[in-house]
């Protein structure tokens, strides 16, 4: 039996189901709903962190309305990943794991997204984009921005 009460665990994932309706209704968790969740759940707001920093899908900082993920797998480096990568950094002024000043755009990296045999390949939001050379980005990024979207396997 322990010296001091500690509060009991939060039930069937609250906490995660807490995590992830915050960060769908922010697109990231700020920080007052991080307090709000613990003192509502009754744990200690270091477990509140704890749990948000585990998954790579919350984050702590606001996002983009669209989210590039650019591949810099093996077969994508190989063929080009690298090079979108720096175009993209030209063009929107952020670094992986940045956001652009007028939150349009977060970029990311990963690494293989499944479509090797479309390499160079960058994600945005669900759109997959294949073969893409790096002189076509700027045209792709005026898509999202002028929230049109884009279709698939572009550059083909
Ligand atoms: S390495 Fe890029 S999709 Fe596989």
């Amino acid at each position: 039996m322990p010296l001091i009460p500690q509060p009991p665990p939060p039930a069937g994932g609250a906490l995660l189901t807490r995590l992830h309706a915050i960060n769908a209704e922010h697109g990231y968790l700020p920080e007052e709903e991080l307090r709000r969740a613990a003192e509502e759940l009754g744990v200690p707001l270091s477990q509140v962190y704890s749990a948000a920093t585990f998954y790579a899908a919350f984050s702590f900082q606001p996002r983009g309305r669209h989210t590039i993920h650019v591949c810099l797998g093996t077969a994508c480096y190989i063929r080009g990943g690298e090079k979108l990568l720096e175009k993209l950094e030209s063009t929107l002024g952020v670094r992986p794991g940045e956001t652009t000043d007028d939150g349009t755009f977060t970029v990311e990296t990963v690494h293989c997204v499944g479509s090797c045999s479309m390499s160079p390949v960058m994600r945005v939001d669900g759109d997959t984009y294949g073969r893409l050379k790096a002189d076509i980005l700027p045209r792709l990024l005026r898509r999202y921005q002028t929230e049109a979207g884009g279709m698939s396997d572009e550059g083909t």
